[in-house]
């Protein structure tokens, strides 16, 4: 089966600093799968990237490819990149609002997906019908609505319906609770993947909350100063993470429930262009050992498990 998102080697610069370095990961369909980390660890960039998004200004491929169902994104032509973006792999953002345009109603927003975007079945039906699905018992009335008229909760309702609109095969969300209040991050989170598994599409998850990667996703790449540090399913992530950043965030999830801000190790993640040499975790990892100034290349400690930690460099599959 061909895989919904395959990205290779990926490393992304404004100029020539680079901010990720060398990501490997794939996605699956129907499956989701979480990236977490902490804030500033380039998670944002390569969810962006994956729609062939680069940050502006400067913003470079360095090197790598990303294939969305086999086919290169970044050879794509511009008005094939349209087709894909908001149809094919849709985007849910932190703040519902900066997914919307305040001047139009929600029914303008959701029609123009279909002016822009083909779709073989009646338009009308299914904005009833997503709109029906994210909880609202009253279509027509959010349809007449302008966003500064829903609540945050609603507002991200909406932006989950518009996401879905056109049947996409990947969603790609990035934060997507974080500006909602705990109770709502709740529903929020159920109702996304309830909705992912009846329309069997992929998501992409990016969040800075473990807590959310343990509950709702198949498999985890864990994110550091740019590098994505450890790979697992979830499942056996959490029985025994590998990397201590991991560890550290784990270690920072007594409930799941509680939902934690991670702030689990002293210091913080060094900043773009002041990565140390050698594994980026070295100033803050308390397991640190000679080879660790070196670059860390990626260990196998078991099959479909990748780590990036001299501590498994007799793990070589
Ligand atoms: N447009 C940009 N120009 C320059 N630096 C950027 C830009 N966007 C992000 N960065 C930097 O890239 C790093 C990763 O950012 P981001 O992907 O947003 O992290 P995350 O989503 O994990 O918090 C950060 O250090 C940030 O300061
Ligand atoms: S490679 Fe070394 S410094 Fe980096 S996480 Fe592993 S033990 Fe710590
Ligand atoms: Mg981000």
């Amino acid at each position: 089966m061909t895989a919904v998102l395959s990205v290779e080697n990926l490393s992304i610069g404004i100029g020539a600093t680079g901010i990720t370095d060398n990501v490997s990961f794939t996605l699956e369909p129907g499956q989701i799968y979480g990236i977490v980390g902490e804030s500033g660890c380039g998670k944002t960039i390569t969810a962006l990237s994956c729609l062939g998004m680069l940050p502006e200004p400067g913003g470079r491929l360095l090197n790598g490819r990303i294939l969305f169902k086999g086919e290169d994104i970044y050879s794509a032509s511009p008005e094939r990149l349209r087709q894909i973006r908001g149809a094919e792999i849709s985007m849910i953002f932190q703040e519902p609002t900066s997914a919307l345009n305040p001047l139009l109603t929600i029914r303008k927003q959701l029609v123009e997906l279909f002016e822009f975007h083909e779709f073989s079945g009646d338009p009308e039906a299914r904005m009833d019908q997503v709109l029906r699905r994210v909880g609202f018992s009253d279509p027509e009335r959010i349809l007449a609505s302008y966003p500064h008229q829903l609540s945050g909760g609603m507002l991200q309702r909406v932006v989950i319906s518009l996401a879905l609109l056109l049947h996409p095969s990947l969603i790609i969300a990035d934060e997507p609770t974080t500006a909602l209040d705990v109770t709502v991050q709740a529903q929020i989170m159920e109702l996304l993947v309830e909705l992912q598994k009846e329309e069997g599409c992929a998501v992409l998850l990016i969040t800075h909350n473990i807590g959310l990667i343990a509950q709702y996703a198949d498999r985890v790449g864990v994110m550091y100063a740019g590098h994505l540090i450890e790979e697992r399913d979830v499942s056996s992530f959490l029985r025994n993470p590998y990397h201590p950043y991991s560890q550290g965030l784990m270690a920072a999830l007594p409930d799941v429930d509680e939902r934690k801000e991670l702030r689990p190790i002293a210091g913080q993640v060094p900043s773009v262009g002041h990565f140390p040499e050698g594994c980026r975790f070295r100033p803050r990892c308390s397991k640190a050992f000679d080879p660790c100034d070196r670059t860390v290349p990626t260990f196998q400690p078991e099959p479909d498990q990748k780590v990036c930690c001299y501590l498994y460099q007799e793990a070589v599959v």
